[in-house]
């Protein structure tokens, strides 16, 4: 098993299928983004060419490959507004395994690893990340990966038929 991964600079547009391949997974949507209430968790969204061109305004994506095969993508941002702590020179990061293949395998260990090494490249201290309490598998992960809790946001997304939390974390570099 070998993986790579690229830093996405020039979006195409098979690009832009697989990645509303995965945006529209019924069983990723829970997981990768909030949603207020039923009705935006049922809601499918488009990315286009332009919109992923945007998105790289401040978005660094990086692309995971697995034996040459895309299987997801992963990205920080630097201090947005959205942070828990608010301290300069943080990463907020994200990440989608969005090939069912490469899930629960060890990839997204790997993965994050060369993510936060590209970090401390940029020369920022802290990275923050959200993850919902539902998620035991991204929460075990980041644990393992030496991220600690740091607060929590009640009522953040909504999953059947309820609410759930939203669980800060941090590390630093
Ligand atoms: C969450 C996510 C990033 C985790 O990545 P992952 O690669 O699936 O998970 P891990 O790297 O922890 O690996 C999972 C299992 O592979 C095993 N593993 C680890 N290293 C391994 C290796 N070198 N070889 C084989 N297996 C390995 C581990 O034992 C682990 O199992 P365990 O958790 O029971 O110990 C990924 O599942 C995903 O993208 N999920 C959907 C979207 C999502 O939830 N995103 C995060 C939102 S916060």
């Amino acid at each position: 098993m070998t993986t790579h991964f690229i830093k996405l600079t020039e979006p195409t547009s098979s690009l832009i299928k697989v990645i509303n391949r995965w945006e529209n997974d019924p069983t990723l949507i829970p997981l990768t983004r909030p949603n207020r209430n039923k009705s935006e968790l049922e809601s499918r969204y488009k990315v286009t060419l332009d919109g992923l061109i945007k998105r790289l305004e401040n978005h660094h994506i990086y692309l995971i490959y697995l034996n040459d095969q895309l299987i997801g993508e992963m990205n920080y941002m630097i201090d947005p507004s959205h942070l828990y702590k608010k301290e300069p020179g943080t990463a907020w990061i994200g990440i989608t395994i969005g090939e069912s293949i490469g899930r629960g395998r060890g990839i997204g260990y790997v993965a994050i690893q060369y993510l936060e090494e590209q970090i401390k490249k940029q020369g920022l201290k802290r990275i923050e990340l959200g993850v919902f309490e539902f998620n035991e598998q991204a929460q075990k992960l980041y644990q393992k990966m030496g991220y600690k809790e740091i607060g929590s946001i009640d009522s953040f997304t909504f999953w059947q038929d309820k609410m759930w939390t939203d669980i800060r974390m941090e590390k630093y570099l």
